[in-house]
């Protein structure tokens, strides 16, 4: 989940300087932001500093960043003749300063924890691309879909391809690990999940399979699918903390390895809270490996840096009693 950011004030004395953009597409300072929390929360892997939207923009769409909005196409993608545009890209040389920053950022590392790379799914790019913006009621991505399935699956088909790529470039620079991020998977129904979201995850999964990382996969508000989710391919399954993660080990726990899943709004409470609720997750899932403790979605910007520090400090301490050498899973 998003690991840098707002909530930290050191994140804000470097994005004082630079726009987020600029942040992203500078290597040196997409690296500093990224081991920010490396070093100062103590976090056991790190993510490459940047962003899902960096697709489409490379695809050709012109990408905004709003303080209070969030991220803007002014642009967007809403018939065949504003597809057009979109181009195939060469990650090498449209994502560079991506595959630049993971270079530099593995290097800075040294090799202390593992760098993960991420994509957003071709589903949570496309309502971005179709919307232009956030939506609460996603009614122009859905439009589209019921209006023009055709055009829908053929830019799905496209933004697969382009995630696909980029992933397999991220990894030749040196991740160690893939995530893919499916936000908004959960607004549709089981049936259109599968045709319109999980069916391009797929895609993506068979052409980064042959790069032999771990691929963990994660979609927001999908109980109904998790079963196919846990056959999809991926590695790892990350949950939203909606759901109860030792009752999907029970179910899908020799298929693929979990993450997750505090809730991110957990870390508003003191201490005490925080821990109460950490070690539930841990008992929850129990004994055994196949657990990467992690928030079951972004850090809010508001969120005390300490709590966070409070909660890594905890859960690396507890978690040892799941983990002993002696311990198998249930
Ligand atoms: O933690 C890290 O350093 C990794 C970087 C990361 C960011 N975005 C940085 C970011 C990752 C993994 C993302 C993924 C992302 N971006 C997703 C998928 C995951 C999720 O959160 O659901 C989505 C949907 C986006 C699109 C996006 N980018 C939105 C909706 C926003 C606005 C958020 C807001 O609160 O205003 C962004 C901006 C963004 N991406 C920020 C960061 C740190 C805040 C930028 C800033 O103002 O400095």
């Amino acid at each position: 989940m998003r690991q840098a950011g707002r909530y930290l004030p050191e994140y804000m004395a470097v994005r004082k300087k630079v726009d987020f953009l600029t942040l992203c597409k500078t290597p040196e300072l997409a690296t500093e932001v990224t081991l920010q929390p490396v070093d100062l929360i103590g976090i056991d892997a790190a993510i490459i500093f940047s962003d899902i939207l960096v697709i489409p923009e490379a695809m050709g769409m012109h990408l905004e960043m709003y303080e209070g909005i969030g991220p803007v196409f002014p642009q967007p993608i809403r018939n065949e003749s504003d597809a057009k545009n979109l181009n195939e890209i060469d990650p090498a040389v449209d994502l560079k300063y991506v595959l630049d920053a993971v270079s530099l950022t593995k290097k800075e590392l040294n090799r202390r924890i593992p760098l993960i790379g991420f994509s957003g799914s071709p589903w949570t790019l496309m309502t971005y691309m179709v919307e232009g913006q956030g939506s609460k009621t996603f009614s122009k991505v859905k439009h589209l879909i019921y209006t023009n399935p055709k055009l829908a699956h053929n830019l799905l088909d496209k933004i697969a391809v382009a995630a696909a790529a980029y992933l397999c470039a991220k990894i030749e620079a040196g991740v160690d690990a893939v995530q893919i991020f499916d936000t908004w998977g959960g607004i549709l129904s089981p049936d259109d999940f599968e045709e319109f979201s999980l069916q391009y995850i797929r895609k993506i999964i068979s052409r980064v399979k042959q790069k032999n990382v771990p691929i963990i996969v994660f979609a927001k508000g999908v109980h109904f699918n998790l079963n196919k989710l846990a056959e999809c391919g991926a590695d790892v399954l990350g949950l939203d903390w909606t759901m109860n993660i030792g009752a999907v080990r029970k179910k899908f726990g020799d298929k693929v390895a979990l993450q997750g899943n505090l809730d991110p709004t957990i870390l508003y409470a003191d201490h005490k809270k925080i821990r109460h609720d950490a070690r539930k997750i841990l008992e929850s899932f129990g004994k055994g490996s196949g657990h990467i403790f992690n928030l079951g979605h972004g850090i809010l910007p508001d969120v005390p840096p300490e709590n966070l520090k409070a909660l890594v400090n905890f859960v690396k301490e507890e978690s040892a009693v799941y983990h002993t050498a002696e311990t198998k899973p249930e």
